[in-house]
């Protein structure tokens, strides 16, 4: 067995257009800050709009004419014109909901997911930040339906290289008040003026940045870069398959009570 870490699949890797990657992290995103809320994270639906992943109908819908139900919305529905989004965020966005569309889940798993959720929890510290099925940290994104639409390569990517896949995105920022408070987290938005920063209890902070001695960005982010060296091979196919088997369970839709009519022998005491 040898053990080199310079030959990591990262040749592969850059075979993928980044354009696309990083569009469908795009669209990733714009979707759970913004769709999410009433179609859930996974699409298949919640209590303000329906699922717009398992229908049918909407799955027949044509790309031109979904860029336009997002900017425009349904007039006289709950479903709100977002036309800021621009089209290339519209276009993210599409990409994304057909990627959802698109999910199969019949591939089997390399690694173990019991060992991942282990890991999750326990030593690799993941938890300390990141949410699975409403436990875990607030700091960082709820990975519940993440794998949903990223492959188990650049789940592995990320894990190891965190800097270079997830940009400045999580990265901490550190504010210190003109009365020498400290505040230490992530900028979930910022402009000229203002800074609204998510510090690692969960806690969003709204700053005027003229009441600020000092304003940090470090470079490093915030998710642990040293998973590539600390982790072994297994480890990594143990937490990527834990990943992957959270968002294919998060994704089954809910059971309807019609279904079990069809079934009713199962039930049936005899
Ligand atoms: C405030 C709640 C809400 C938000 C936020 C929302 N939607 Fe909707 N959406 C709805 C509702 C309600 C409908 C059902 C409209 C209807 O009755 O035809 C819908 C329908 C849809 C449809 C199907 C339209 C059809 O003709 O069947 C698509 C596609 C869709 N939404 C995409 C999105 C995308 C993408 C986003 C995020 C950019 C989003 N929605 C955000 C409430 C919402
Ligand atoms: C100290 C906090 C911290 C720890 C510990 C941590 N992460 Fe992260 N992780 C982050 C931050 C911050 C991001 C950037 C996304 C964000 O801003 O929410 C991130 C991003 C990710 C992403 C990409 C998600 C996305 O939205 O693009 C994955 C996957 C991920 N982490 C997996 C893990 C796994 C698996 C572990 C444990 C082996 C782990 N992380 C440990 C902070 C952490």
């Amino acid at each position: 067995m040898t053990l080199c870490c310079v030959c990591l699949p990262a040749n592969a890797q850059q075979k993928t257009p980044a354009a696309t990657r990083s569009q469908q992290r795009e669209g990733a995103q714009i979707f759970s800050t913004l769709c999410a809320s009433c179609h859930g994270l996974d699409g298949h639906g919640g209590e303000r709009a329906p699922d717009i992943v398992a229908n049918p109908e909407v799955q027949k819908i044509s790309d031109a004419q979904i860029a336009k139900i997002i900017s425009q919305g349904v007039p006289g529905t709950g479903m709100p014109s977002f036309r800021s989004l621009g089209p290339g965020k519209v276009q993210a966005v599409l990409a994304h909901l057909r990627a959802l569309q698109g999910q199969t889940s019949s591939s089997p798993l390399a690694g173990s997911p019991a060992g991942g959720r282990s890991l999750f929890f326990g030593k690799g510290g993941c938890s300390e930040c990141h949410m699975v099925n409403g436990v875990g940290g607030f700091i960082a994104s709820d990975l519940s339906a993440y794998a949903r639409t990223i492959s188990p390569a650049e789940i592995r990517e990320v894990i190891t290289n965190p800097n270079k896949y997830l940009g400045a995105r999580g990265n901490e920022v550190v504010a210190t008040t003109q009365d020498g408070q400290t505040f230490t987290g992530i900028a979930r938005n910022e402009d000229n003026f203002s800074l609204q920063l998510q510090t690692r209890d969960g806690v969003f902070h709204f700053v005027e940045k003229s009441s600020l001695r000092d304003l940090q960005h470090r470079t490093e982010s915030l998710m642990p870069s040293y998973y590539g060296s600390r982790l072994t091979s297994q480890d990594l196919d143990d937490l990527v398959s834990y990943l992957i088997e959270v968002s294919r369970k998060h994704a089954i839709p809910q059971a309807k009570n019609n279904t079990e009519s069809s079934h009713r022998a199962d039930d049936d005491l005899d």
